[in-house]
């Protein structure tokens, strides 16, 4: 049995809650992948990131088939990834929300239409390709996707590392450290 905090005892937890809770466990880095349309960059919160082969050097990113961010890989393969220092939750919190306004739910009429640019006010430069690599990036890797996989409700793009380089020194920035979960 599990109390809220409204003081309702309600039954045991379901399988499906369960499974939730042990798939919430995941620890995840907390990453900013860039990505450019034209003159446009941009920029959104990832945490389903991995280096899959030595050689070539591979990564993979899982994206939400709606995202901008993966309509813009689509269109020229680019991409950044930036990694966080862990103290850089504030940083993070300015990539969470989505491009599009129709995204958040709720939105509806002429809040639906904005487009939220994300990297205003933000301190960038643009790769050789043109995507974002953040001043205050712990590290980065720049990669040019080779392979947009489906996978249930998201697109894995495996990419061909081509650059990168650790700009501090601190420790990543980490869903332990944030206690934001994208996963369940
Ligand atoms: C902690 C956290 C992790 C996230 N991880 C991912 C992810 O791995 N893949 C993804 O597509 N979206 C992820 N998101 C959601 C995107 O950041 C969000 O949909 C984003 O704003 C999409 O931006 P875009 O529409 O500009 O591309 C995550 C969000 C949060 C808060």
């Amino acid at each position: 049995m599990t109390e809220n905090f409204s003081g309702h005892v309600r039954g045991p937890k379901t399988d499906e809650e369960l499974i939730q809770d042990a798939m919430h466990e995941l620890p995840y880095g907390i990453y900013v992948i860039g990505s450019s349309s034209g003159d446009r960059p941009n920029a959104m919160i990832a945490d389903w990131v991995m280096q899959v082969s030595f050689s070539p050097r591979l990564v993979a990113v899982a994206f939400e088939r709606d995202s901008t961010n993966l309509a813009n890989i689509r269109a020229n393969n680019a991409l950044t990834i930036n990694l966080l220092d862990d103290d850089s939750m504030e940083l993070a919190r300015a990539f969470v929300q989505p491009t599009s306004g129709a995204k958040v739910q709720g939105r509806s009429g002429e809040a639906a239409a904005v487009q939220h640019d994300k990297l205003a006010g933000i301190e960038y430069r643009r790769d050789s390709r043109g995507c974002p690599i953040l001043d205050d990036a712990l590290a980065w890797i720049g990669a040019e996707a080779e392979q947009f996989v489906e996978a249930g409700d998201h697109i894995i793009v495996i990419a061909r590392v081509l650059d990168g380089a650790v700009e501090g020194s601190s420790d990543p920035l980490t869903s332990v450290i944030t206690g934001w979960s994208y996963s369940g």
